[in-house]
């Protein structure tokens, strides 16, 4: 295994050239064989990983400890309540003193206004590499598992493939913007051509978007939005219908200056949009092999229907979770 990204930081996509993430691609691929053959792999004997988790998660916790005990070391699993943190240490001390005692910080932070600063903030601090575990901009193991998915899905050269991100009515919680937005700047750099749609009410944030467009004309992929979910479903090869809050409809200060009445404008907003859901009426405007996605947890009958979401001739939702797995594996044991 090459040493060319040991203490390289794992914040977002945009971060690695694409020659790099190739080389956490082809890692992930390796990784995934020898899991299916029970090899060993090795690769971080007696290493520490230490996980911050501000928020609750099931697929990017297990993967990260499930993933460092495989590679031969340990995860410890922190939350704030664990930690110095709820009687206010700072973020600098917090990563300073961690990366003094392992090899590597993973953090989950999703506040909006406040998780990205907070994982870059660990990332100046810290001499050991830091993950973002998501953040409120970006959920990058969420951006490389999806892509592994495609690959396996489609090709290794998704170009000119069809993808379809449309905001989705639910009720569960107002969900960051990270994974759409991760998404939107990953895919059309391997020439996909995306089609995102949303509500005018939930826009994604407009400095990721511009991001987006530039990723797209380097990529030779596209991007393009539209306020019509019938008409972004129209021929697409892959739908990946999921709710997020309308973080984006607010600037950032206004929205933390004015928290209750942003997230209460929000709520209304939302129960304008019920109708925004997947089903087989829309499976059926889409290409005849169409395959959902989803980074899950889904909100079952209101994102989508359990019909589409348990038909195993359409949804890949989870062999993209079990590729959460194998993609960390790569990014821990390239970067640690
Ligand atoms: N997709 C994802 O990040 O899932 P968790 O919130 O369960 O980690």
């Amino acid at each position: 295994m090459t040493n060319a990204f040991k203490g390289k930081h794992f914040l977002t996509e945009d971060n690695w050239t694409k020659e790099e993430l190739d080389i956490v691609f082809k890692t992930s691929f390796e990784l995934k064989e020898k899991f299916y053959n029970e090899e060993p792999t090795l690769h971080l004997p007696h290493k520490t990983l230490f996980m911050m988790f501000f928020e609750q998660s099931t697929r990017t916790r297990n993967s990260m400890e499930a993933g460092m005990t495989q590679l031969g070391g340990h995860a410890h699993d922190l939350t704030p309540d664990k930690m110095q943190i709820t009687h206010g240490e700072v973020v600098k001390d917090t990563a300073i003193i961690l990366s003094r005692m392992g090899h590597g910080i993973a953090c989950r932070n999703c506040f909006y206004g406040a998780g990205k600063k907070y994982l870059d903030e660990m990332a100046q601090y810290s001499k050991r590499p830091v993950m973002s575990l998501q953040d409120d901009v970006y959920h990058p193991f969420q951006g490389l598992a999806d892509l592994m998915t495609i690959f396996e899905h489609f090709d290794k050269n998704p170009k000119g493939l069809k993808v379809t991100i449309s905001w989705a009515y639910a009720t569960t919680h107002s969900k960051p913007l990270s994974v759409p937005q991760t998404q939107i700047l990953l895919f059309p750099r391997y020439g996909i051509n995306v089609t995102v749609a949303h509500p005018k009410e939930f826009p994604l944030s407009k400095n990721i978007v511009e991001k987006a467009q530039q990723n797209a004309k380097v990529g030779g992929g596209s991007l393009k939005f539209t306020s019509n979910m019938d008409e972004a479903f129209e021929g697409a090869q892959i739908v990946i219908p999921k709710n997020w809050g309308g973080f984006g409809y607010y600037d950032v200060d206004y929205y933390l200056q004015n928290e209750d009445a942003c997230k209460k404008e929000m709520k209304l907003n939302l129960e304008k949009y019920k109708s925004w859901i997947c089903d087989a009426k829309r499976i059926n405007l889409a290409d005849k092999n169409v395959k959902l996605m989803h980074a899950l947890p889904a909100d079952r009958g209101n994102e989508v229907t359990d019909e589409i979401l348990d038909d195993p001739n359409i949804s890949i939702v989870f062999d993209e979770a079990e590729n959460r797995l194998h993609t960390a594996k790569a990014i821990m044991a390239l970067t640690m």
